[in-house]
């Protein structure tokens, strides 16, 4: 009898537990997630990354936007890497990832290297996290600790992709709402637009900035006269468009406050840049400021609001899979017959779904 009413006890403790929840809102990302299981895949991406760099720094910056291109859309999943097939329509050919993104090689090479030493057990979600904390790193910008368990999706969405990723010609408004929409704060958008410290972006989307601004006719106000001239002489009106700029002139591939100086004199590259510091009355004007006079208050809030996106929405527990290879969710790999290993339920996976 007592023995009963003690097991039933236990019953309603464990089904309080692991019955009346979802059990992957216990699973939770781990810095030591692939201690026992990869120890070395974070040095394995810190060696690719490096040699990558030798040859294109800006791949760097390019892995940080990548990263960013996959939190915003159905959270850090890996949902960017899938390739178009019969289920998945890509979100790289949404507007603001077709003809920009980069990295999807890189990302591919450090997936199949750790395949090789741990064969099914990092997720490219994960890939793609250190890669870009690892890149923070190489290009002298801030390092931190990268929590890890992140699982693969089974889908992409690329009106997602359209709709939740930010565009250079949004206002200031705009940009709080697409952030706030993901759980990022006024400080996180400044801190993370920060990353326009390095790489580059076509002429297409800013040259209206140069020649025609919200269809003025005259140039964007906010924009200084020199540095006019000078992005005039890089994108020429009434060309293709297709070269590039430096966001940061003075030092184009390292991670450093000089994205916030260059606000200050009005020689933010995009339109979405500029409207930190000049839009009238902002909020985002003192943390500009604070950000362009204190390199390590800029470097202690990026850190922050990096580890914060890299948790928007994630796949932990017995949700998604881990991808054998970044571009194909593994069903249709199988289908595809570009599959060398048979798809494997691990054992934990049998249990806890049977619970
Ligand atoms: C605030 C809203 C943002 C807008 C409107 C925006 C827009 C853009 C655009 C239009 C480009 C140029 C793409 C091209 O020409 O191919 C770009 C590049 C870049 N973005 Fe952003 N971005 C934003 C926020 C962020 C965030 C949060 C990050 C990362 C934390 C980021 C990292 C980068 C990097 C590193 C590049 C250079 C990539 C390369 O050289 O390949 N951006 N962004
Ligand atoms: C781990 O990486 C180091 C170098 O980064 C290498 O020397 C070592 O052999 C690797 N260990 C395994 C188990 O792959
Ligand atoms: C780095 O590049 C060299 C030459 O391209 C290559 O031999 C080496 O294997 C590469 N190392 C890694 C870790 O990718
Ligand atoms: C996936 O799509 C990209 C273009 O977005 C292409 O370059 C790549 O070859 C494709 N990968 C595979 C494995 O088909
Ligand atoms: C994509 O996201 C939108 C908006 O959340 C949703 O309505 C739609 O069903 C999603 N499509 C797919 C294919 O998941
Ligand atoms: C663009 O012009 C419209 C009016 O035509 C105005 O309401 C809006 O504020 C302008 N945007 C910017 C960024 O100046
Ligand atoms: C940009 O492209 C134009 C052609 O549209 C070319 O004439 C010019 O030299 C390029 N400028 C730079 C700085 O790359
Ligand atoms: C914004 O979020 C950061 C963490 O990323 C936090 O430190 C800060 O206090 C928040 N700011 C506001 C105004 O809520």
């Amino acid at each position: 009898m007592k023995y009963s009413i003690a097991n039933s006890l236990l019953c309603i403790v464990f089904l309080g537990l692991f019955g009346g929840l979802p059990l992957s809102s216990y699973a939770q990302l781990s810095p030591t997630f692939y201690s026992k299981t990869c120890p070395n895949v974070s040095s394995i991406v810190t060696d690719i990354l490096t040699n990558v760099s030798k040859t294109d720094p800006r791949m760097l910056a390019s892995l940080v936007r990548l990263h960013f291109h996959d939190c915003f859309v159905q959270g850090c999943d890996a949902s960017v890497l899938l390739n178009n097939t019969a289920t998945i329509e890509s979100e790289q050919d949404a507007p603001p990832n077709s003809n920009s993104l980069r990295g999807l090689d890189v990302i591919n090479n450090i997936k199949t290297t750790v395949e090789k030493s741990c064969p099914n057990t990092v997720s490219c979600a994960d890939i793609l996290t250190l890669a870009a904390q690892a890149a923070s790193v190489l290009a002298k910008g801030p390092s931190w600790i990268v929590p890890l368990g992140r699982r693969d999706s089974f889908t992409a969405n690329r009106t997602l992709a359209t709709v939740n990723l930010p565009a250079p010609f949004n206002t200031l408004d705009l940009l709080k709402s697409a952030f706030a929409k993901q759980g990022l704060n006024t400080t996180d958008l400044v801190a993370l637009s920060g990353a326009h410290t390095f790489g580059r972006a076509h002429c297409s989307l800013f040259v209206d900035r140069l020649y025609n601004f919200n269809r003025t006719g005259s140039p964007d106000p906010t924009l200084d006269t020199i540095y006019l001239q000078q992005l005039r002489n890089i994108c020429p009106n009434g060309g293709p468009n297709t070269n590039l700029s430096s966001f940061d002139p003075t030092t184009p591939d390292r991670f450093d406050k000089n994205y916030y100086s260059n606000l200050q004199v009005k020689k933010g590259l995009l339109q979405s840049d500029q409207e930190l510091f000049s839009t009238s009355g902002a909020d985002t004007i003192k943390v500009v400021n604070k950000f362009s006079s204190d390199q390590n208050a800029f470097f202690e809030s990026f850190k922050e609001a990096m580890v914060k996106m890299s948790k928007i929405d994630v796949l932990t527990g017995t949700k998604g899979e881990i991808r054998k290879q970044c571009n194909f969710i593994n069903s249709e790999l199988t289908e595809l017959g570009l599959a060398t290993m048979t798809q494997q339920e691990s054992s934990e996976d049998g249990i806890l779904s049977s619970i």
